[in-house]
């Protein structure tokens, strides 16, 4: 082992794990020189198909084709419900948790099974059919996993919008993905306040003329405006609708679903996702990563509007047969103790959560933590951004009280399923190390002319093969899949990220090499930023990076010149805010404003990001080479006015 920290892997968790070390290194070393024969095996063991595939496995990723159980045929709902009823109807698919403490409900695989085919019947009543776009706008209520799983059922294609995205950013991907339909709520309730869904979608829909129907599901009974012909009540329209629905039967390679992401250019982008490939990566790794083992409560914190909600909140665990919780509201509400009291209310065995949300509970007080009893708890988990060290030794020591292993798991919305992290019977641990590849990923580090670095060393994690879960294009633009993902390194998939490997072979994300920033573990594309401020009409030219943030990880830097005469502001500064909160939601909010005079650029007119990031980071002793730009005095001013002294 190497310098670093080390957590072995605790007897009480090593005995019983489905997994051990030598098992691991045995089915690995399997997964990377016979996938046909891996594969094959693991699809018939995790998946029930109405009929066998062709061909196991075949890619060129230097081309942009990938295959898995292609002609094989089954269905997402199916394999998440009906073939569950049998041995389990009458056990706990999901425990929902609202915002408020007084609120829950159980829902048995039974109960889901019905809720599903009957809303499956009513979005084919209104002339939904497989093959169509389904938007879902709603907030983290059952009726999110029901109307995922409807679509499964009928074969449309979903495409989930994050209840906190605003009617521009809902607009654009109702408009990309050409969806017919939409599915939200009255209102969605977060902290004890109310978000304005319904409100929401009507003014989204004003760009949207495709749009035939609104299923509207009654959450709060707050006000609303009601469109008579488009607009549905959910509940009525699922009264109507009888609880037969036979599950369509799907290719293996027809799509699941579509989750708009941001990149480093231009608008999000649709990624699209497959049936069985996407299927068989999440079930096992949400068996495998997380130790689950049956009649476990498994929590997984995210919001469905995110590749985390749709992975392992719903289809992982509910093809595991698992017993998922899903929590409407905030760690914070009513106070910073609502995690824990949750975990202790419903036995909460395996708890899955972002490094953000630990920080923030972490500057809180232990308190909060130690006056609960977390005796259920067996693993923890951590998605979305590098943890800090300091962060996992208290989620460890403090959480955990330091017998529960923290899977730190790195993945990203293309991945569909998780690609690097410890299993937590056969892993040590090392504080900050996603640690190693799960079955069948061969990650890479590359240096930028595409150098394969062997051992120990620092370059961009790239992926030299395919996996089942991997993304299968870009919805409408299959172009763009193979510039973004593909081009850089032919015949690997480049995964935006960089990393480090030591000498255990761990892999420690050091996190984007490009221009994509990580807000509480949310992405944001710095060039969507930049497009919602240069919208004002006094502004001339803007550039965003990203700053270390205490609690977000990274926060959101814009520097923002104005047109000729015009003065910098307080008010302009909260335009400026209003306009980012307005175009894409309040995640894209900027943390701070600098009005820069001018930007420090190259002679060839492109602006030095390097040095703005810098200068965010309050990192002026290692500027780098200057004498590059058209103007280097540009950078003393930067230097000077800088917004975070
Ligand atoms: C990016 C993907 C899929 C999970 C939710 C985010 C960063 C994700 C880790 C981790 C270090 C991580 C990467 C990645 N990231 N997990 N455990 N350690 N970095 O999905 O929005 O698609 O973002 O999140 O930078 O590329 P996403």
């Amino acid at each position: 082992m190497s310098e670093d920290k080390v957590y072995p892997v605790p007897e009480s968790i090593k005995q019983g794990a489905h997994i051990s070390f030598e098992q691991y290194q045995q089915m690995y070393e399997r997964s990377l020189k016979d996938p046909e024969g891996f594969w094959s095996e693991q699809a018939d063991k995790f998946l029930d198909w109405f009929s066998k595939w062709g061909t196991t496995c075949e890619w060129d990723l230097s081309k942009g084709d990938i295959r898995f159980f292609a002609g094989g045929k089954l269905n997402v709902a199916y394999n998440c419900l009906d073939r569950h009823l049998e041995s389990r109807g009458d056990q706990t698919a999901i425990i929902w948790e609202g915002d408020e403490p007084d609120q829950d409900e159980s829902i048995t695989y039974r109960d889901l099974h019905e809720r599903v085919c009957r809303f499956a019947n009513a979005m084919k009543a209104r002339g939904v059919k497989k093959g169509d776009r389904v938007c879902i706008y709603l907030p983290m209520i059952p009726e999110a996993a029901v109307a995922m799983l409807a679509c499964a059922r009928i074969g449309a294609v979903h495409s989930i919008v994050f209840g906190g995205f605003s009617p521009e950013a809902l607009r654009d991907r109702i408009i990309d993905a050409d969806a017919e339909v939409v599915i939200t709520s009255d209102e969605g309730v977060r902290g004890g306040r109310a978000i304005p869904l319904k409100g929401n979608t009507d003014k989204a829909l004003e760009g949207c003329p495709n749009v035939k129907t609104v299923f509207v599901v009654q959450r709060t009974g707050g006000n609303i405006n009601w469109n008579d012909g488009r607009d549905v009540w959910y509940h009525d329209a699922c009264a109507e609708a009888s609880t037969d629905c036979p599950p369509e039967h799907m290719d293996a390679e027809d799509p699941l679903f579509i989750l708009y992401t941001s990149g480093s250019t231009g608008k999000p982008k649709g990624v699209q996702h497959s049936t069985g490939g996407y299927l068989l990566g999440t079930a096992m790794t949400h068996k495998y990563v997380f130790d689950y083992q049956e009649g476990e409560v498994y929590w997984c914190t995210a919001d469905v509007g995110w590749v985390t909600g749709h992975s392992y909140i719903v289809y992982g665990p509910l093809a595991n047969g698992a017993k998922t919780l899903m929590f409407e509201g905030v760690p914070t509400y009513p106070d910073a103790g609502r995690f824990w009291q949750v975990v202790d209310k419903h036995n909460v065995a395996i708890f899955y959560t972002a490094p953000t949300a630990v920080r923030a509970l972490m500057g809180q007080g232990d308190e909060h933590v130690t006056n609960t009893s977390r005796k259920s708890l067996r693993i923890l988990g951590s998605v979305g951004e590098p943890i800090n060290p300091e962060a996992w030794e208290w989620y460890y020591r403090v959480v955990g009280e330091e017998r529960c292993p923290i899977v730190d798991t790195w993945w990203q919305t293309e991945t569909g399923s998780i690609l690097i992290a410890p299993l937590p019977g056969a892993m040590d641990l090392k504080p900050g190390s996603a640690t190693l590849p799960f079955f069948g990923v061969e990650p890479q580090l590359v240096d930028d002319k595409g150098n394969v670095i062997e051992g120990e060393g620092k370059g961009n994690l790239v992926i030299n093969r395919a996996w089942p879960s991997m993304m299968r294009t870009i919805y409408g633009d299959h172009e763009r899949f193979f510039n973004t993902y593909l081009a850089a390194y032919p015949g690997k998939y480049f995964t935006g990220d960089g990393a480090r490997r030591d000498a255990d072979g761990y892999y420690w994300i050091t996190g984007r090499v490009d221009d994509v920033i990580n807000v509480s573990g949310h992405r944001m594309g710095t060039a969507e930023v930049e497009s919602a401020l240069v919208l004002h009409d006094k502004v001339s030219e803007a550039a965003v990076v990203g700053y270390p943030h205490d609690v977000k990880g990274q926060g959101i830097y814009a520097y923002v010149t104005l047109m000729a005469g015009e003065e910098p502001s307080e008010d302009l500064k909260k335009e400026l805010v209003k306009l980012c909160i307005d175009e894409i939601g309040p995640i894209a909010k900027p943390d701070l404003i600098q009005f820069a005079p001018s930007l420090p650029k190259t002679r060839s007119g492109k602006i030095m990001r390097r040095i703005l990031r810098k200068v965010a980071s309050n990192e002026l002793d290692s500027l780098g080479d200057t004498s590059t730009l058209a103007d280097p005095s540009v950078v003393d001013t930067l230097i000077e006015d800088r917004a975070n002294k």
